[in-house]
Order: structure tokens, then C-alpha cells, then sequence
């Protein structure tokens, strides 16, 4: 039988996708009061990761630890990837000894391409076009802050990258708004907006999409890969920064998130980030919760 992975949000459906993020408000409460929850004793679980990382790799590690198993972290540079041994024959060996792979890549498609050859699920832990994992803790947040999303209209201020396409998969999923304002030349790919459109707007201007917003959101303006490209994006997203005149357009009960890793003085000013309204470190630390919740799904089949 073909292993079920997690590549996109749209990998699961969204009833699977609602029940897992009450499994992650259960599996957070748990730990907290300090319950011991070790279903994934004796499983393993490798993480590969092309890219740097701070969250991402924390979280699944100190997941897994915490639900029982033991993880590897593989860079590429250490294994035979780096040395142009085939993503393929790497994931069908790798399939033959661990339970579950984590993957960090520079490329969407080598992670489509390590999927498919691979005997056990793969975990998308953030491509060049999607951070699905994102996503799950962020809708966490969302919903521990301010209840069901469903109906509300969330803004996304900034470059149209990986992130906010992880967002326009999550505004079909979970049923809101996303009002998109990128520079031109910016905006996210048409084929990630196609077959949620009508759950997205795009807009030129910042306020136009904050304007009446429950969530203003952004990411940084160079993703990684694009530091060269560092210089040009600065000029190019002048005026889009979240700052406090921008989010005083948003509505009152509004949250700020942010992905993290964030730069003040960039795409979000210092007042508005370390300001009441911003929800980032609850979002980062939800990361740990929402990503058990996905390995006790993929490696147990619990679904609640
Ligand atoms: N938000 C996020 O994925 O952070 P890291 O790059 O630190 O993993
Ligand atoms: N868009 C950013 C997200 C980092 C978590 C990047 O890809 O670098």
C-alpha cells in the first residue's frame, strides 16, 4: 500500500485536517501538565535538510523524542545527496530502515520525486513553493487566540512565496479569506492560486488588503536561496511593511504572525511584532504540537 504523505495541506482533507489540530490542542494540554505519551517507542524517524533551520528542525526532533522515538538529522553534505546519488535510490533506501522522513529542500520536485519512491510518509519541512507544516501551527494559533477561522479574512502583506502559498491552500481548507497585496513581479504563482480562487484577492496595495483584516500576516522579502537577490527585493518592497499605521486599518480583535525568521525594520516594524497583537511566539512554539499531532496521524493512523 502506497504510505499517505504530507507534502501540501491539501494532502489531507479538510475534516482529517480539523481533527488533527484538536489532536494538537489535546497533545499540547497533555504535555503541559506533564502526562507522558510515548506511542511512537521504537519507531525512527530521519530528517534531511538542504536549508537552514531553527524551528522547524527543533520541533520534529523534540516531537518525536517526546512521543517515544529517536530521529536522525541528515545533512546533505554528510550523505551521499551532495555526491549526486539519485533523490530516488536515496529514498528507497532510506524507506527500508526508518518509519517516517522529514525533508527540508531547495526544490519542491525533489521532494515530490523522494516521495514517490519512498516506502514510508514523507513530511514536507518547507520547499521553495510550500510550508505546509507552517500552516498547521498557525491555524492552532489562530484558533486558541480567537476561535473558528472559518468566514474571517486574513491579509497577507509581502512577498508571495512559499509561505503565503501554504496560505492560499489553508484559506480553501479552512474555509476564510486571503487578501494577498505583493509588489509586482512579486505575487504568488498563478497555479497555487488557481484552484482556490475563491478564496483569494490580490491587491497592489497594502492597505487595501488589511483593510477590515482578523489576521495581517507577512514573511520575510528573501526567502533563503534568494540572498542574492537581497539588494533589489529591499527597493522593490518599499512601502510593504507591516507597521502600526497598517495594522490600525486591520480590525481591533486582529493578530499579527509571522513564520519567523523575522527582520524588524523589514517587512515588519519592531512596535507591531514585539506589539500586543502579535501572536508569533505562540505560533512558533505551536510548531512542537501540531507536528506530533502530524506524526502520531502519519505513523499511527490516530486520527483523534
Ligand atoms: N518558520 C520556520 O520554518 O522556521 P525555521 O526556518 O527556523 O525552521
Ligand atoms: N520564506 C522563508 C520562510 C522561512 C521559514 C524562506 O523560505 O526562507
Amino acid at each position: 500500500m502506497k504510505p499517505r504523505h504530507f507534502l501540501t495541506l491539501m494532502d489531507l482533507n479538510a475534516k482529517e485536517l480539523k481533527r488533527l489540530l484538536a489532536r494538537a490542542k489535546e497533545l499540547k494540554a497533555m504535555q503541559k501538565r506533564g502526562k507522558k505519551h510515548t506511542p511512537l517507542a521504537g519507531k525512527t524517524m530521519a530528517m534531511i535538510f538542504e536549508k537552514s533551520s531553527t524551528r522547524t528542525r527543533v520541533s520534529f526532533q523534540v516531537g518525536m523524542a517526546q512521543l517515544g522515538g529517536t530521529s536522525l538529522f541528515l545533512s546533505p553534505r554528510d550523505t551521499h545527496l551532495d555526491r549526486g546519488e539519485p533523490v530516488e535510490d536515496t529514498a528507497r533506501v532510506l524507506s527500508r530502515m526508518v518509519d517516517i522522513i522529514v525533508i527540508r529542500a531547495n526544490s519542491h520536485a525533489m521532494v515530490e520525486r523522494f516521495a514517490a519512491h519512498s516506502q514510508v510518509p514523507v513530511i514536507n519541512a518547507l520547499t521553495d513553493q510550500d510550508h505546509p507544516c507552517q500552516l498547521l501551527a498557525d491555524i492552532q494559533t489562530y484558533l486558541e487566540k480567537r476561535g473558528s477561522i472559518a468566514g474571517k479574512k486574513a491579509a497577507w502583506i509581502g512577498d508571495g512565496n512559499n509561505v503565503c502559498h501554504a496560505w492560499i491552500n489553508a484559506a480553501r481548507q479552512f474555509n476564510f479569506h486571503l487578501d494577498i497585496a505583493a509588489p509586482k513581479g512579486y505575487e504568488p504563482k498563478a497555479e497555487w492560486i488557481a484552484p482556490c480562487r475563491d478564496h483569494v484577492t490580490l491587491h497592489s496595495d497594502p492597505k487595501q488588503a488589511a483593510r477590515g483584516a482578523d489576521i495581517v500576516l507577512t514573511d520575510t522579502w528573501a526567502s533563503m536561496g534568494q540572498e542574492h537577490e537581497k539588494t533589489e527585493r529591499m527597493k522593490n518592497f518599499a512601502g510593504f511593511m507591516v507597521d502600526s499605521a497598517l495594522m490600525k486599518l486591520a480590525n481591533k480583535q486582529a493578530v499579527f504572525m509571522h513564520c519567523l525568521p523575522a527582520y524588524r525594520g523589514m517587512e515588519v516594524a519592531a512596535e507591531v511584532i514585539d506589539g500586543p497583537q502579535s501572536v508569533v511566539w505562540d505560533e512558533a512554539e505551536n510548531r512542537l504540537h501540531a507536528q506530533k499531532a502530524l506524526l502520531e496521524f502519519l505513523l499511527t493512523g490516530k486520527k483523534k
